[in-house]
């Protein structure tokens, strides 16, 4: 296998980074030898942790389809990862070539190899942090009308932060229109092997599995989407795909 390339100026390659290990999982090429290493560890392991990236990445397309086809033409995608195939502005402007994108991640990374592939005449993206909602709904309020509903996703980024997930929803969705999604997917404690929580915690304290609860509160006053906060592979399920070794749940809501 051919060296990996120079890092873009700023990037630290010495630690696995988030971003590059789901980048690396989905199968793409923006990630390094310490992020290939920790995955291949884990997965040596924990087999299946790849496929839970995927169950993630294809909730997020379903569930991008499905609002773009309720009519919803703006999307704000925080923690959206490295560019893949289908991102979310390709999967909402195949259904409405007008659909607006606005993307965040805080990764620097994400930054320097996503700007030119997730811009285009309806994309943008910005590189902050999913808890500044005054910077986010600043950047965001340059590129979509939030004075109309949106779709907020929250897809595999709120168990990156240690503040709990409903307060901080709910800092953004007091300022978004009623009509406006918000769609999450969430790590849980809950009907996971101890040892394999214990090993997360240890080689990537930066990740915060909660207890199912603390996801379901994000929806309290939403009128929440069939089948509810489920694991997200039976979220409306399109294939079979089995469960790895650390749950996913995922849950949709519908400010009224
Ligand atoms: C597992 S990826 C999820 C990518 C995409 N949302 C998806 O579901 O396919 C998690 C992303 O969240 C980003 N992230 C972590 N903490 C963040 C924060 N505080 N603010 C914004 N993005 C964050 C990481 O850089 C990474 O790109």
């Amino acid at each position: 296998m051919s060296p990996d390339p120079e890092p873009p100026p700023g990037i630290d390659v010495s630690r696995p980074a988030a971003a590059r290990i789901y980048d690396h999982l989905l199968g793409g090429s923006h990630n390094y030898a310490v992020d290939r290493q920790f995955a291949a560890r884990f997965e040596e392991e924990w087999p299946g942790i790849a496929q839970n990236a995927r169950i993630n990445r294809s909730w997020v397309q379903r569930v991008v389809r499905l609002i773009a086809a309720e009519g919803i033409d703006q999307f704000l995608d925080i923690g959206s990862g490295l560019p893949t195939a289908q991102n979310v502005h390709q999967v909402a402007q195949a259904i409405n070539p007008n659909a607006k994108v606005m993307y965040v991640d805080n990764d620097p990374i994400v930054l320097a190899h996503g700007r030119a592939l997730l811009e285009g005449p309806h994309s943008a993206y910005e590189q902050a942090s999913v808890q500044d909602h005054e910077v986010v709904l600043a950047q965001a309020s340059q590129h979509l009308d939030l004075s109309q509903p949106i779709a907020f996703v929250l897809s595999a980024v709120l168990h990156y932060v240690a503040e709990e997930p409903a307060p901080l929803v709910a800092r953004y969705l007091h300022h978004l229109a009623p009509g406006s999604y918000v769609a999450v997917t969430h790590v849980i404690t809950e009907d996971v092997d101890p040892a394999f929580t214990r090993q997360l915690a240890d080689q990537f304290p930066d990740m915060h599995p909660r207890p199912i609860a603390s996801i379901q509160a994000i929806f309290d006053g939403l009128e929440v989407l069939a089948p509810g906060v489920v694991d997200a592979q039976l979220w409306r399920p399109e294939e079979n795909l089995p469960i790895g070794p650390q749950r996913l749940i995922a849950g949709v809501g519908r400010k009224a």
